[in-house]
């Protein structure tokens, strides 16, 4: 394993996904857990992750981990902090310079040079520069505003660039991570998804045994690959329940059925609740409020569908106990909440079906080391349909969120309708893969005038708002070719009665979210 030691960074994780890409085993571990921890842990190799932002001094990096003789690779600020600890000299930049500079004279004789371009484009982002290398290292690219762009000390392996390596900006940033893991940390490229799932396969037969789980299918595609999963592992012992709450796209529920359903081994508990959520839904435009009613009525359904599972079991003396509950938790959720150790056990607070207040489950998570193109991987390879296993991220009032006004069975009709229009056609010109996320809103309280067939209509506007991402903090709107959107257009006008009028959502998030409500 190579560790990421997290000082507080922001590419700590992507770094951990280049180290990934190059087939070598990687986790980010925070400073806070402590050098012994760390070492203890026994990395074949660590990396240095710093942020470096005038605003912030640099971190002390604990000497422990440069002296332990594992192989060192410092990038952008952890660069600077490394140095600094072992005795360089460190001065803040003038500028707080962020952005893509040629580095001219990288040295291809250097342990993480070999093989590469004197000149190449990187990426910084520094606060502070190292002026002088400390003692035994060798520099090996300079520039105006990094004295000592890059250094290595092979004797006490550490190595580092000044640049950001993690960045797509920087053109050999893979390449030089790759020379640090074969060549200077002397590791093999052999961790592969393939390993992943059989590693997970069995720890999930030794860890549920002859007993049963569940597991709630959002139809998203991390509860899907872990039910997969799960099901490979121990076949029928899993139930999987999904709702349906009517607010899902075009054949989502039917998606889910074919990938589930009885001919593929789990048990699958479709649920139908359509009526009982439009209900409660009658005539409620507010977001809140419609969110909250959606949240509480999901919660109660699922809740109620594990009750019965359970229940059965219990009544029945053949069948076995359901102990386990099983949740598409990944890796970057665990790295968030900061929880890094397994091994934990929820309460669900059933109050419904007549169970035991502290009726316990235990969980099972096997995507927790998994980021999600690696979760993407792991579904594809387990034989998920690509309907499902590349399906962009969906909120989990689903529609209901998309319709600004009151909803009713028509308007979702309708908006399923051009959604389904959008992402065909996304997909056919193979754009579906390359955009976060683009939900399709219908203005349900809006109309317009429009002409079709030389007479007046007085329709619905339908928008567009397709988003590039990272994370879904920040977006911006995609780039779609004017030729695709104005045959999105020409469609969902005529192809979807009611709508006479297709609109581009153009904001930036911030300000405008991703989605409408
Ligand atoms: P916004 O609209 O806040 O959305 O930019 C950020 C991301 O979160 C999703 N989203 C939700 N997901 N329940 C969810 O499970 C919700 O209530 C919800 N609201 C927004 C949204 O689709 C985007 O990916």
């Amino acid at each position: 394993t190579v560790i990421v030691v997290d000082y507080g960074s922001d590419d700590a994780q992507l770094l951990a996904r280049r180290i990934r890409e190059a087939k070598v085993y990687s986790e980010v571990h925070s400073y806070t857990t402590g050098a012994d921890a760390i070492l203890a842990a026994q990395p074949a190799a660590l990396v240095i992750a710093v942020r470096s932002t005038a605003t912030e001094d640099l971190p002390v990096i604990d000497q422990r981990l440069l002296n332990a003789g594992i192989p060192v690779l410092a990038t952008g600020g952890g660069f600077v902090a490394v140095t600094k600890a072992l005795g360089a000299t460190v001065a803040a930049s003038p500028l707080h310079h962020f952005g893509t500079v040629q580095v001219t004279n990288i040295d291809d004789n250097a342990v993480l040079f070999s093989g590469q371009d004197a000149v190449q484009d990187v990426a910084t982002n520094h606060a502070h520069h190292v002026v002088d290398a400390p003692e035994g290292f060798v520099v090996t690219a300079s520039h105006d505003t990094m004295p000592v762009a890059a250094a290595e000390n092979p004797e006490t392996k550490i190595y580092g660039t000044a640049w950001n390596l993690a960045s797509e900006d920087s053109s050999n940033g893979l390449a030089v991570i790759k020379n640090f893991l074969f060549i200077a940390a002397d590791l093999a490229p052999d961790w592969s998804v393939e390993q992943v799932i059989e590693q997970q396969v069995a720890a999930i037969r030794k860890q549920i045994g002859n007993k049963r789980a569940i597991i709630g299918l959002s139809g998203g595609v991390d509860s899907a690959v872990a039910a997969a999963l799960v099901q490979r592992a121990v076949g029928d012992q899993l139930t999987a329940v999904y709702v349906n709450h009517g607010l899902m796209r075009k054949n989502e529920s039917a998606e889910i059925q074919q990938a589930f359903g009885d001919s593929n081994g789990a048990r699958l508990i479709m649920i139908d609740a359509e009526d009982e959520f439009l209900a409660a839904l009658d005539g409620v435009s507010d977001p809140e409020q419609k969110r909250k009613i959606i949240g509480d009525r999901f919660i109660r359904t699922f809740e109620q569908a594990e009750a019965d599972i359970v229940a059965e079991s219990a009544n029945d003396p053949d069948a076995t106990e359901v102990k386990f509950l099983v949740q598409g938790t990944i890796y970057p959720d665990v790295i968030e909440s900061g929880d890094a150790d397994g091994s934990k056990v929820i309460k669900s607070h059933h109050n419904v079906g007549g169970l035991p207040e502290d009726l316990e489950f235990e969980l099972v998570e096997p995507l927790r080391q998994l980021f999600k193109d690696e979760v993407r991987e792991v579904g594809t390879k387990l034989g998920l349909p690509d309907e499902i296993v590349w399906r962009q991220p969906f909120p989990g009032p689903g529609l209901g969120i998309r319709i600004v006004g009151a909803i009713n069975r028509q308007r979702l009709d309708l908006l399923r309708e051009a959604d389904a229009i959008v992402r065909e056609e996304l997909t056919a010109n193979g754009l579906d893969r390359e955009i976060w996320q683009s939900p399709v809103v219908l203005l349900a309280d809006v109309r317009s005038v429009g002409v079709s067939d030389g007479g007046r209509t007085y329709g619905h506007p339908i928008v567009l708002r397709p988003v590039h991402s990272e994370d879904a903090m920040t977006a911006s709107f995609a780039r779609i070719p004017y030729d695709l959107l104005d045959r999105i257009s020409q469609r969902i006008t005529s192809e979807v009665e009611g709508v006479n009028r297709v609109v581009l959502d153009i904001t930036g998030k911030p300000p405008g979210t991703i989605e409408w409500e």
